[in-house]
């Protein structure tokens, strides 16, 4: 089967990039990402294309290439399901706010309504794909509602996940280490894995292209981003230790990187991974072990969350036992908002929990971030509930310039680690602020010996 038409349900930080990189790989083929909300297709659809929802490097032009030729953002969901071959489901899979296994399971309330959907409006057969990340043996429940239409139509489902990393996604989506396709062990599952096959292998070379059955595609999702979130925690358990010891985590971790058993990618200490994906994915893992009664696997991953959270609140532990247990009434510049480098996207970013415990102390926050608007700051925080909206809005303030952002500021913490603080005149953020004056650099990215010369005093992580 040659797919024409391919439909795509979430139009987000993973369904508009893969399907903007499918659209201008596979120019023969018509790609429509649809979403409920109405801003983020309009946005989607601006004429101006750096206005796109998602920042990303070199996304604006792969948008610009293939949008209106073969690649459309639409509101309309059901059209593009009863048009499309296949359907991506690319929707959001949040942990669980609520019911049983809040704060742990993923909550597919989405995923089903997108089953429903497809299942009520599909009148010839379709290859449903799983796109968002899911917990092991989803597939079947898709199958179940989908297989209960009572309308003839057949589905086959598959297990793609996407493992692009925000700040690269264009890079990772044109040029990834692998693919990886699950699906059925029979007949129907392997001309439906051959039809993703054929797409992919427009760019990306056969024997990158992974298959296996569903539930290994599913896991070795989970797997792999609790792997590289282990790498994390490790790195930054050690760092604490390096700060009681004189040893330095960037040599420890130099030491370590070289060793190509261990390699050196995801080795840098800081305040701590964020991100949509680590926690909830970990988190999944962990409940999913334990509804199977695997109480030693589900505690061994955990531990992964509980270090993480330690470092968060051990740098915010710091600031304040740095700045003489006080931080009432004291300005503090964050530099940095968003979970990482390269995107806007701030969801779980350390940032966020940082800002929250030192605003308990009555801390002053100011943040600059150079892609993160100022409404998405008392978003994040207010999401919180931990205290009311006013009292963020007097207490943080966001600021488009990141000198005045550090303008009478006693400490400056870095909690993302964009390329262009290293850049900036550090002697006139220096000569501005109160003295002494702090850096905290969460992220190790600055010249410590550089600043200190300034008269700066440097609080990095690990050392
Ligand atoms: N963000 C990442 O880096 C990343 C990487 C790999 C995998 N994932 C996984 O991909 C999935 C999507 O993540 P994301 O970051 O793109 O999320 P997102 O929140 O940015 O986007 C999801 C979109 O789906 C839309 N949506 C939800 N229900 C819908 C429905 N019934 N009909 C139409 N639209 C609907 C939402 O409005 C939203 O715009 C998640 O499962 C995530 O775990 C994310």
């Amino acid at each position: 089967m040659t797919v024409k038409k391919i439909c795509c349900i979430g139009a987000g930080y993973v369904g508009g990039p893969t399907m903007a990189v499918i659209a201008k790989q596979c120019p023969g083929i018509q790609v429509t990402v649809v979403d409920l909300n109405e801003a983020r297709i309009a946005a989607w659809n601006d004429q101006d294309v750096n206005k796109i929802p998602v920042y990303e490097p070199g996304l604006s032009e792969v948008v610009s290439e293939a949008r209106g030729r073969n690649l459309f953002f639409s509101t309309d969901v059901d059209k593009a399901i009863d048009e499309a071959d296949m359907i991506f489901i690319s929707v959001n899979t949040p942990t669980k706010t609520y019911g049983a296994g809040k704060g742990q399971a993923a909550d597919l309330k989405w995923i089903e309504l997108c089953a429903r959907q497809i299942a009520r409006v599909s009148k010839s057969d379709k290859i449903v794909v799983e796109k968002s990340t899911l917990p092991v043996r989803t597939a079947s429940t898709l199958k179940d509602i989908l297989q209960h239409t009572g309308n003839g139509v057949k589905f086959q489902i598959l297990s793609n996940p996407e493992f692009l990393a925000e700040g690269t996604a264009v890079e990772d989506l044109l040029s990834p280490d692998r693919v990886l396709i699950g699906g059925d062990q029979n007949e129907g599952g392997r001309k439906a894995i051959e039809a993703l096959v054929e797409i992919y292998a427009h760019w990306v070379p056969r024997e990158r292209i992974l298959t296996t059955n569903v539930w290994s595609s599913e896991l070795s999702k989970l797997t792999a981003n609790a792997f590289l979130a282990q790498r994390v925690s490790s790195i930054n358990a050690l760092s604490e230790l390096c700060e009681h010891t004189e040893a330095d985590i960037n040599e420890v971790a130099r030491a370590i990187g070289t060793d190509s058993r261990i390699g050196s990618k995801f080795l840098k200490a800081s305040v701590g991974f964020g991100g949509s994906c680590f926690q909830k994915d970990i988190l999944n893992l962990v409940y999913i072990a334990r509804s199977y009664g695997l109480t030693q696997v589900a505690d061994y991953w955990e531990q992964v969350i509980i270090m993480n959270d330690h470092q968060k609140k051990r740098f915010a532990n710091k600031i304040i036992k740095t700045l003489y247990n006080t931080v009432n009434g004291k300005k503090i510049a964050f530099l940095g908002w968003a979970f990482k480098k390269d995107t806007n996207d701030t969801r779980e970013s350390a940032a966020i929990y940082v800002a929250d415990h030192l605003l308990y102390e009555q801390a002053h926050i100011g943040v600059y971030d150079p892609k993160v608007p100022a409404q998405q700051v008392y978003i994040d925080l207010d999401y919180l509930a931990t205290r009311s909206s006013d009292e963020n809005s007097q207490l943080v303030q966001v600021y488009n310039d990141p000198y005045e952002a550090c303008k009478d500021a006693h400490a400056v913490a870095i909690l993302t680690e964009w390329d262009e603080f290293k850049q900036y005149d550090w002697q006139r953020i220096y000569d501005n602020m109160l003295k002494p004056a702090h850096i905290f650099d969460g992220r190790n990215i600055l010249d410590k010996a550089k600043l200190e010369n300034i008269g700066f005093k440097v609080c990095p992580i690990g050392s």
